[in-house]
């Protein structure tokens, strides 16, 4: 963390240099041939701009967060004269965030499928993080909390207009995570359930959340059992050593992992009835599709109509 902080400091310290190289022959300029431009100072911005576009006092925000005690023009470093000049290449998640973070910003390339350079749809560190208001994502009030987390997500990921451009097979995650045994326990302040982050986040980081269809995602088919097993350990072995894990192990697709019989958004625990893998509900929607396609039968020789066969040595 301290090393962290150090590097930090160096970066912006590096970001303060390269300004400095950058802008003294832009003041120049500005000196010799426009006389209007008048450079000024962060103390004059609020001024003209007390509030922010949702009304909250813009001093107060940055007050309360972790950059509190910065300049305006920390992050704002196109607005130093009066009137503003117009940099169409300035923007502040560009050439502030990502140039003071550059950890993160080095993390954060792709979201879903693709680059989120190429993607405008792709979240901003301010759509994950907010702009004046930033806080430490351990503290219970910032947006990347795992009890907020899913608000953050859902500005998106429950906008039906999104879903439907990107064709994502999940409408509604959010509000069915929200139902599920992971959501109810993460919103009652449990640190231990699942939250997006847990199941998304790959190699442990948010700014990795990678598509079903990248074989490094933790929600690749393949690393289900691992991204479960990170909290439900002794399903995970019992999982590779049952059939259906050591099919996986080999490669096959067929065979069920965790989310096949539990779900993935909407778990609830084997006891309720409303479960999937509910006795009552075991056999016909969670093993009887598999064992008796006759696709499958073909394939593994299996016979089909032993359903309830199955589910007595599963279930032993
Ligand atoms: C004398 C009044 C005045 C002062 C002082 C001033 N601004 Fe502005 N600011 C404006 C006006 C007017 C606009 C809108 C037109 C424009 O972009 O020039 C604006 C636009 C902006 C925008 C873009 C707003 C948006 O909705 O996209 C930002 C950000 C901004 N100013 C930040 C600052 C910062 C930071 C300072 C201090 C260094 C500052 N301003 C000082 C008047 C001012
Ligand atoms: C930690 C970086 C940071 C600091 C410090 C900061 N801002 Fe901002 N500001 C942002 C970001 C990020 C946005 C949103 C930009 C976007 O959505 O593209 C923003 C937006 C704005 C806007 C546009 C209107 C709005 O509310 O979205 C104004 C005006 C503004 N800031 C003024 C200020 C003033 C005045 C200060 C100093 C009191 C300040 N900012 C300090 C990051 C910062
Ligand atoms: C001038 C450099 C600078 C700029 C610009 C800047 N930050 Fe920071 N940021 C920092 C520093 C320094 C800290 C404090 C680090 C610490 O205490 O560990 C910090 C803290 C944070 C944290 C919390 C880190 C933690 O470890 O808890 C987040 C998240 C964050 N910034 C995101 C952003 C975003 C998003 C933007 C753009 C809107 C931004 N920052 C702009 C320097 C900057
Ligand atoms: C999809 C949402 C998302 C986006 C986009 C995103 N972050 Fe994050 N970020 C998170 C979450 C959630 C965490 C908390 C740790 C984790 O889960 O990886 C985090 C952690 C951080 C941290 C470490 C401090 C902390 O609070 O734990 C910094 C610094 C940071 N982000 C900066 C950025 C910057 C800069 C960008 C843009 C280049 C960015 N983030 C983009 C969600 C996001
Ligand atoms: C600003 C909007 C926005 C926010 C906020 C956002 N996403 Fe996304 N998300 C997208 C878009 C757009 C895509 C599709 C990008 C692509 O594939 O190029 C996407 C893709 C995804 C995918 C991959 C879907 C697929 O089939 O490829 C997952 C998983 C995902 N997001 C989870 C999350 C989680 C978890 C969060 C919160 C931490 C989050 N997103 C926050 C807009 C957003
Ligand atoms: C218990 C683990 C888990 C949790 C918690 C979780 N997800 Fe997922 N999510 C998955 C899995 C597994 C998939 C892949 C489903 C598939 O490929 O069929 C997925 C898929 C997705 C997709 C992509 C849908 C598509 O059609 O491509 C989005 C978006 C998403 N999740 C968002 C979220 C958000 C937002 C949250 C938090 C509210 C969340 N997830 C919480 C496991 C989880
Ligand atoms: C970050 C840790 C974590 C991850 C990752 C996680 N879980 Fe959980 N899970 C929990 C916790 C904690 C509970 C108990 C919640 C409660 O009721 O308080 C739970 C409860 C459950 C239950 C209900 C158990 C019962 O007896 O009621 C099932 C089933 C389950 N998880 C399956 C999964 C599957 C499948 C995955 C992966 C797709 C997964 N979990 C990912 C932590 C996690
Ligand atoms: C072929 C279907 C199937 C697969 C695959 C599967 N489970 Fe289960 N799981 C069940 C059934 C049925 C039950 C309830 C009966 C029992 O406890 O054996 C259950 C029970 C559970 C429970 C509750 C245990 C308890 O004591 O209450 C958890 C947690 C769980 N599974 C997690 C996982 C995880 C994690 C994976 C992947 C590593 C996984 N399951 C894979 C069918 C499956
Ligand atoms: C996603 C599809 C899928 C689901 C869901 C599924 N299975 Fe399987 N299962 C397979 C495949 C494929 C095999 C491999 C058959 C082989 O190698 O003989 C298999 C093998 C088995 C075997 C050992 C093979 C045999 O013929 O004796 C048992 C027992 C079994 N499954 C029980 C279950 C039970 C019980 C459930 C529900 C809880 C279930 N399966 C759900 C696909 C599935």
């Amino acid at each position: 963390m301290i090393e962290k902080r150090r590097n930090m400091f160096f970066n912006s310290a590096g970001v303060f240099l390269i300004l400095l190289l950058v802008a003294s022959p832009g003041i120049l300029l500005t000196q010799q041939e426009n006389e209007e431009y008048e450079s000024i100072t962060s103390n004059l911005c609020v001024d003209c701009h007390d509030k922010s576009k949702t009304d909250t006092m813009i001093v107060e925000d940055l007050a309360g967060s972790i950059h509190d005690g910065f300049d305006c023009q920390d992050c704002h470093q196109d607005k130093g004269t009066m009137p503003h000049k117009t940099d169409p290449n300035f923007t502040v998640i560009s050439d502030s965030c990502k140039g003071c973070h550059t950890d993160a910003a080095e993390e954060y390339t792709t979201h879903g499928q693709e680059s989120v350079d190429d993607d405008p749809e792709a979240p901003t560190c301010v759509s994950c993080h907010g702009g004046h208001n930033i806080l430490p994502s351990d503290d219970e009030a910032s947006m990347t909390h795992p009890s907020t987390v899913p608000r953050t997500c859902s500005n998106c990921h429950e906008n039906i207009n999104l879903t439907t451009k990107y064709d994502f097979l999940i409408n509604h995650p959010i509000e069915i995570f929200d139902t599920s045994v992971h959501g109810i326990a993460t919103m009652g302040g449990s640190k231990e359930a699942a939250s997006c982050r847990d199941c998304h986040s790959t190699g442990g980081s948010s700014h990795k959340i990678l598509s079903p269809g990248n074989s490094n995602s933790t929600i690749n088919h393949f690393n289900i059992p691992k991204t479960c097993g990170q909290c439900h350990e002794s399903e995970e072995k019992e999982f590779w050593e049952g059939i259906h894990g050591i099919l996986v192990k080999r490669g096959e697709t067929d065979s069920p992992v965790c989310t096949h019989c539990h779900g993935e958004h909407g778990i609830i625990p084997p006891g309720d009835p409303r479960s999937r893998v509910s006795s009552i509900r075991l056999a016909e929607s969670t093993c009887t599709p598999c064992h008796e396609s006759a696709a499958l039968s073909e394939k593994y020789g299996f016979r089909t109509r032993r359903s309830e066969t199955y589910i007595d040595s599963y279930q032993a």
